[in-house]
């Protein structure tokens, strides 16, 4: 609005792109909303738009709309689906990076991820005063069903004694040894922080497999969920959403198109789609390396 433009929102995510569910956004449509979590948008995970069918519809509205430019913001399918959107369709699109996953190639840091991470952290110090008071050891599984990085992040954060992640292979009977170095060391309270994708299997099966081979330790799983998707963002979560918005315009009005705008290195960053989609993230191994260290 700054630079004279008129501003839809398209409700219901990509499914709302397909049926016309659109509205009209005025400056006060977004007042009092930068501390709640969630989308005043509304969301969906569209099946709908995976169709052909479906994204021709969507092509459809677009056109008959008079929409210039599409900005996504998503994690990796809306930006697969808004890649491919722009690829068949030749509709102008920007990508905003935003998932707790963290998972997003192109960027440090997704909008919605350090939120998460917190949260995390919160529930953690929270358990970790039963864990302490009852000498127990607690498997809390967080969030990430193909990704890792709120598990390790959070996990070096609240000083986790081990942490469990899809990235690399984790194996019941090393995890034992090092609960076992730690009893033999009097630590008689411990948390395990495991990502619900760890090949492994999630916080319940591995605390039954660890039971077996430990019985001396009380052992509790707590299952964090969806909590981790919700509430106020942190500061760093609304800075970097407000940065990577305002580059979406800013990169749009310059001409850009089927790229997303990230932050790296706190500089920002345009990406094409396509390399965004078809390259996979790599974990910085270097903290991994920390956590097994400063676990110790
Ligand atoms: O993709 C992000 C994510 O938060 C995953 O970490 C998690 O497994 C999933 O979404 C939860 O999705 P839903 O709310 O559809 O169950």
């Amino acid at each position: 609005m700054h630079h004279g433009l008129e501003v839809t929102g398209v409700l219901h995510g990509y499914d709302g792109l397909i049926s016309g569910d659109f509205i009209e956004l005025k400056n006060e449509s977004v007042s009092n909303i930068i501390q709640r979590g969630g989308t005043m948008l509304k969301t969906s995970r569209s099946n709908r738009f995976k169709t052909d069918e479906g994204m021709n519809q969507a092509a459809e509205q677009v056109k008959k709309n008079n929409i210039d430019a599409l900005v996504v913001i998503g994690g990796d399918g809306s930006l697969r689906g808004a890649e491919k959107f722009s690829s068949q369709h030749g509709i102008v699109v920007m990508g905003i990076p935003k998932t707790i996953d963290n998972d997003i190639y192109g960027t440090d840091n997704s909008i919605g991820f350090d939120t998460a991470v917190n949260t995390v952290v919160q529930a953690v110090d929270k358990i970790r005063d039963t864990a302490a008071s009852h000498d127990r050891l607690f498997f809390v599984e967080v969030m990430g069903r193909d990704s890792g990085m709120i598990a390790l992040t959070s996990g070096i954060a609240v000083g986790a004694e081990a942490i469990l992640i899809p990235e690399t292979a984790t194996r019941v009977d090393q995890l034992v040894q090092i609960l076992e170095r730690g009893w033999e060391r009097k630590k008689y309270s411990m948390i395990v922080i495991v990502a619900e994708g760890d090949d492994a299997g999630g916080a319940y099966k591995i605390a039954e497999k660890v039971k077996i081979k430990f019985p001396q330790f009380d052992t509790r799983v707590s299952i964090l969920g969806h909590m981790q998707r919700g509430g106020s963002p942190t500061s760093a979560d609304r800075v970097l959403a407000s940065r990577l918005g305002f580059a979406a315009v800013e990169g749009l009005m310059e001409g850009r198109k089927n790229e997303m705008v990230g932050m790296v290195n706190s500089a920002i960053r345009f990406i094409p789609l396509k390399e965004v989609t078809a390259q996979r993230k790599v974990m910085d191994k270097s903290l991994v390396n920390i956590a097994n260290i400063l676990s110790q």
